[in-house]
């Protein structure tokens, strides 16, 4: 499938953008464990959290989705079955690094796998700890590469220093914890998204947080509970870039969630010049939201790195094309973390960025972008990376002539409907087969 871009005229519009990924996962996994039915409204029904369905449905979740409503039959803190085939959790890392975590502490086998790219990335980093703590899991090269194999195990908790400032493995290590003896505890190096502490809080498990430090404890239960997830504000990102550098243009955006540890590109286009205006909305499932009301202006290059990396590391293939619409020169730094994503997005970014005829120079751990050349239209891979294809996608609304976005189905990973948006707000992008 193939993503056919004209340059775009002004795009006016007000909008809501899918659900939050992160936060969808996470709503459907923890409350399988609660006792009795949790509703969850604002899922995101994206390739990747219907993964986390399909899995918590094989370990015996009854899950069920009623006009966009997904009601979860919690079977409690024990209540999961042993699945009686491989878990394929499809391209999702959160979905294989959360249930590493999760299946660890059960007192039953089983199997994770996922697609090509997902097993490509590295799984030590979580299982590491997790061993640690007692798991038995096993998989390719050392128990690094999926498939991988969990044997449910009595589990002890661990005091855990991460070498990595990853909410995956933060998340996996909490989960183990549900289930461990003792306290566990787990400490950054610089803050990543704290969806899962806030959740698992909101259930009622004993966790307790302070700079840097979380712990948690083994729960009698978990409550159920109804919730509604904000927009994802790193789809709004794709957006928000496209009105800030497309002429002309003016977008509002309701209901996107502003969790702090995730509104880092919101500071670095500010800081780029960006024009847009933030009003607080109401609270939602534990996140704060917000209403974004952005439009399209001269953006200036930027240096980016240090803590605020984790706070937008799924957004910096976008602000690369925010980059190269700039003025001066962007240099992103202590990115190395996207090696390791869906694809290397450092070297996907690069090859397809250049394309259009930017200039890009790859660094071990990021990128420098010299911005401000016309763009000019390109033939395009996504590398079946959604984030590579958006991104590219939106280069094409101001790049000169005609854009091919190819491998666009994988766009549908995290913003299904992000083609029928653009149009809405005036784009003139089709898809072809
Ligand atoms: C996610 C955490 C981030 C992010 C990913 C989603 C999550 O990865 O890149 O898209 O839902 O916990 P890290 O664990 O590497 O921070």
């Amino acid at each position: 499938m193939k993503l056919i871009v004209e340059t775009a005229g002004a795009l006016k519009g007000q909008v809501r953008v899918p659900g939050d990924k992160s936060i969808s996962h996470r709503a459907v996994m923890f409350t399988s464990l609660a006792d009795g039915v949790s509703r969850v409204e604002g899922f995101l029904f994206g390739a990747d959290c219907l993964s986390t369905v399909a899995c918590m449905r094989a370990l015996g979740v009854p899950v069920d989705i009623e006009d966009g409503t997904v009601i979860v039959h919690g079977v409690g803190m024990h209540g999961l079955q042993e699945p009686d085939d491989v878990l394929d959790v499809g391209n999702s890392g959160t979905t294989i690094r959360l249930l590493l975590g999760l299946l660890s502490g059960q007192t039953f086998h089983s199997c994770l796998t996922g697609d090509a790219s997902i097993r490509r990335r590295p799984m030590g980093r979580v299982a590491r700890p997790l061993l640690s703590m007692g798991a038995r899991i096993d998989g390719r090269r050392d128990g690094d590469l999926a498939p991988l194999s969990v044997r449910g195990a009595d589990l002890h908790s661990i005091k855990y220093q991460m070498p990595v400032a990853s909410a995956q493995v933060k998340s996996a290590i909490l989960l183990a914890g549900l289930f461990a003896s003792g306290v566990t505890g787990v400490r950054e190096p610089s803050p990543s998204r704290d969806h899962t502490e806030r959740m698992l809080k909101a259930l009622g498990a004993p966790i307790s947080r302070r700079s840097g430090y979380t712990e948690i404890g083994r729960p009698a239960r978990l409550k159920a509970m109804d919730m509604r997830v904000p927009g994802d504000l790193s789809s709004a990102a794709f957006l928000l870039v496209a009105t800030l550098i497309v002429p002309g243009s003016e977008l509002i955006l309701e209901d996107v969630g502003v969790n702090p540890t995730r509104t880092g590109i919101l500071d670095v286009l500010g800081a780029m010049g960006a024009q847009f205006d933030i009003e607080e909305g109401e609270p939602q499932a534990g996140e704060p939201t917000a209403r974004l009301a952005a439009r399209s202006g001269s953006l200036v290059g930027t240096t980016v790195g240090g803590s605020l990396i984790p706070r937008l590391i799924d957004e910096i293939p976008i602000l690369a094309v925010a980059a190269a619409a700039a003025e001066g020169t962007t240099e992103i730094r202590d990115a190395r973390e996207l090696r390791v994503k869906e694809t290397d997005r450092i070297r996907t970014v690069a090859e397809e960025l250049r394309k259009f005829g930017v200039q890009v120079a790859e660094l071990e751990d990021g990128l420098i972008i010299e911005g401000g050349r016309a763009l000019k239209g390109a033939h395009c891979r996504s590398h079946g990376d959604h984030r590579i294809a958006m991104a590219m996608a939106v280069a094409g609304l101001v790049a000169e002539g005609e854009t091919v976005v190819e491998g666009w189905e994988a766009a549908d990973v995290s913003f299904p409907g992000f083609v029928d948006l653009l149009r809405e707000l005036g784009a003139r992008v089709r898809v072809e087969e």
